[in-house]
C-alpha cells in the first residue's frame, strides 16, 4: 500500500506521521515544492521509526511526481492555510490553481489512485479536482466531516462531562464556519440521545462552538490546525487501505442524494477499498434539511468563483 501526501506543511506532515504510526502502509511519499523540505520532514519522521515502532518507509521528494507513481491513495494538503480572521473561502484564488495542477499531476502517475482533498475551501477544491481530473466520483473524497465530527465529539464530551469514547456524533454539510451541520438530534452518549442530558440551549452552544472549531484554533495558533486534521485524514486513509467499511462524513459528488446535484459536500459515506462505496441516506429533521440546503447554496456560490 503506497500513499502519497502532497504538501509537507503541518497538516501533511501530521498526516504522514499518523499513517506511519498506525503501521498499515508499506510506503508514504511526501512531496513538496520547497527544495529539501519534504526530504527533511521524511528523514525526521523516519528517525521516529525505531522509537515509535513502525516499518512504513517514508520518503520525501521536491516536486518530482515520478516518485509518487502507482500510489494507491493520494492526499492533497498543499495550498495556503488561513490566518486569523480569514474564512476558508478567501483562500480560493491561490489554492484553486494549486489543487488543479497537483490533482492532474498525481493522476498522470497514479491512474488508479483514490484522491483525498484537504486544501481549503475544501468542498470547492474537491469539486475542482472532480472536474479537473474526470475521475470516477467514488475515487475523489474531501476531508472535512471527519475532522468536524471529531471537534463535535470533543465539545459534546466537554458539555456532558463524559469521556470522548462515550460520545458519538456527526457533522455533515459544507466544511465552513456557517455551512457545518452538527447533527445534534442524532448524537448519543453510549446509545442514549444527548438531549436526555443537555438542554436545548447547551446543545445549541455545542453546535456553535463546533462550527467555529477551526477558526478558534486559527486564532490561538496564528495559522490553521494540524493534529486533528492529520488524524482525520489518516483515519480515512486507514479505512480505505484496510477496507474497513467505516462510516465517515466526507465531501463527495452528489447526484440527487440529499436533494442535491452537481456539488461536493459532506454526507455520511462508507469508506473501503473502492473509496466511497456507498452514500448513506439518513433521516434529517426539517431544521437540519434547511441547514443542509443553505450550506449547499454557500458551497455552490463558492464553486461559481472557479474558472472551470
Ligand atoms: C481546519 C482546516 C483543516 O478546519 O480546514 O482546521
Amino acid at each position: 500500500m503506497k500513499v502519497t501526501v502532497v504538501g509537507a506543511g503541518a497538516v501533511g506532515a501530521s498526516c504522514a506521521e499518523y499513517i506511519a504510526i498506525k503501521n498499515f502502509a508499506s510506503e508514504v511519499v511526501i512531496l513538496d515544492i520547497k527544495e529539501g523540505f519534504a526530504e527533511g520532514k521524511a528523514m525526521d519522521l523516519m528517525q521516529c521509526a525505531s522509537l515509535n515502532g513502525f516499518d512504513t518507509k517514508i520518503t520525501g521528494v521536491t516536486n518530482d511526481y515520478s516518485k509518487t507513481a502507482d500510489s494507491d491513495i493520494c492526499v492533497i494538503t498543499s495550498g495556503i492555510p488561513r490566518k486569523p480572521g480569514m474564512t476558508r473561502e478567501e483562500l480560493i484564488g491561490i489554492n484553486a490553481g494549486i489543487v488543479k495542477d497537483v490533482s492532474t499531476s498525481l493522476l498522470e502517475h497514479s491512474p488508479n489512485m483514490i484522491l483525498i482533498v484537504v486544501s481549503n475551501p475544501m468542498d470547492t477544491m474537491t469539486y475542482l479536482a472532480h472536474k479537473a481530473t474526470g475521475m470516477p466520483k467514488n475515487r475523489i473524497i474531501g476531508m472535512g466531516g471527519a475532522l468536524d465530527s471529531a471537534r463535535f465529539k470533543y465539545r459534546l464530551a466537554e458539555a456532558l462531562g463524559a469521556p470522548i469514547s462515550d460520545v458519538d456524533g456527526m457533522v455533515i454539510g459544507g466544511h465552513s464556519d456557517v455551512g457545518m451541520v452538527p447533527l445534534t438530534s442524532h448524537a448519543t452518549r453510549n446509545s442514549i440521545k444527548v438531549s436526555e442530558f443537555l438542554s436545548e440551549e447547551r446543545l445549541e452552544q455545542v453546535a456553535a462552538d463546533t462550527k467555529v472549531g477551526g477558526a478558534t484554533l486559527t486564532k490561538l495558533l496564528g495559522t490553521s490546525a494540524w493534529y486533528a486534521p492529520g488524524a482525520a485524514v489518516s483515519g480515512m486513509v486507514q479505512a480505505i487501505a484496510c477496507d474497513t467499511k467505516k462510516i465517515f462524513p466526507c465531501s463527495t459528488y452528489l447526484e440527487g442524494e440529499y436533494g442535491l446535484n452537481d456539488i461536493c459536500i459532506g454526507v455520511p459515506v462508507v469508506l473501503g477499498k473502492d473509496g466511497i462505496e456507498k452514500i448513506v441516506d439518513i433521516p434529517l429533521s426539517d431544521a437540519e434539511k434547511a441547514h443542509v440546503q443553505a450550506s449547499a447554496e454557500g458551497v455552490t456560490k463558492t464553486n461559481g468563483l472557479l474558472n472551470l
